[in-house]
């Protein structure tokens, strides 16, 4: 484990460091707690609901039935902490009213082809038994299993790598933060080419959410769709900046608790050179008017703890 996340740092280093960029203290503390946390969840099943630590007795029998191992289990338990097993879904972007299959759908017949990119897609759904009707990747890859590869282009970043080999057509980037999007032009994703780009609970650990924008935006093409969920206190920054990169915010909801806020922006189809965009800021206002109610039940990943 611990040389495990030693090369995966470095290989995150590696790639920031292509980009010209680098992290600060609070961003790189994130990243390294990120990839402790993908190293916990590659042994565990997608999606299982592990309890809190605070009923020890629940967490430590669910961690030992999972991992088998005692020394993991306590290992887990006392030092590295929270443990995920992040499945991968479209949750959040439903809540928001975005059903992805459909948009994918709609991109495809409108220009011809689709390049979508989600951060931090964890198991993207392919490791979970019924992938084939999931609202994940994996239920993408099934609607479109005829293009993909041709026309359709599945992609998703990772902190560290969680998949030996995928389908044609579909793509794990490993070792990509947010901030350091723009390494992905070096990895077949040129900028200007990305139709939806998706984050659930990835972006949400990104402290610079100001480069994180900024590479999501460039990445985008015209009319692309970016849907993410962040920390409430970065709703005024990510409002601030979004008009620099051409984005039109379009939808937002505050689901509460560790869901964050949940937002969604389109790029502006064509982008008058030397002149801000407009931003429609409606949503935020009203977002920091108002406060939604939190979400009841389990929050998506129920190991965040
Ligand atoms: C809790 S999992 C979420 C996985 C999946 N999106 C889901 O909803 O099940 C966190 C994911 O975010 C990635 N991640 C953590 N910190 C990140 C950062 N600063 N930038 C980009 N990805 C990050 C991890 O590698 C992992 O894939």
């Amino acid at each position: 484990m611990f040389i495990a996340a030693a090369r995966a740092r470095k290989l995150i280093l590696r790639n920031l460091e292509a980009i010209g960029y680098e992290p600060d203290e609070a961003a790189w503390r994130s990243i390294r707690m990120g990839v402790k946390r993908d190293l916990q969840a590659h042994r565990l099943r997608p999606n299982v609901p592990i309890p809190s630590r605070r009923n020890p007795v629940r967490y430590l029998k669910a961690m030992f039935r999972e991992t088998g191992s005692i020394y993991d289990t306590l290992v887990s338990f006392l030092h590295d902490g929270t443990w995920t097993s992040s499945g991968g879904s479209f949750r959040l972007a439903e809540q928001l009213g975005f059903d992805l299959v459909h948009e994918a759908n709609r991109r495809l017949q409108a220009d011809g082809t689709l390049r979508y990119l989600e951060v931090g897609g964890g198991w993207a759904g392919l490791k979970s038994p019924a992938s084939g009707s999931s609202r994940d990747i994996a239920g993408l890859a099934k609607h479109f299993e005829r293009d993909l590869g041709q026309s359709v282009f599945l992609h998703f970043t990772n902190l560290t790598q969680w998949h030996a080999d995928l389908p044609k057509g579909i793509f794990e980037h490993p070792y990509v933060t947010a901030a350091g999007l723009p390494v992905l032009d070096t990895q077949g994703i040129p900028p200007g080419t990305v139709g939806i780009l998706y984050s659930q609970a990835a972006a949400y650990f990104e402290t610079d959410v100001k480069s994180f924008l900024a590479a999501a935006a460039a990445l985008l093409c015209p009319g692309g769709l970016l849907i993410f969920n962040l920390r409430p206190e970065y709703v005024g920054l990510v409002s601030d900046c979004a008009g620099t990169g051409g984005l039109t915010m379009r939808k937002s909801c505050d689901l509460g608790g560790m869901n964050g806020v949940v937002v969604a922006f389109e790029k502006q189809p064509s982008l008058k050179k030397g002149r801000a965009a407009v931003v429609d800021m409606t949503g935020m206002k009203s977002l920091r008017a108002k406060q939604y109610p939190a979400e009841k039940g389990r929050p998506y990943a129920s190991n965040q703890r």
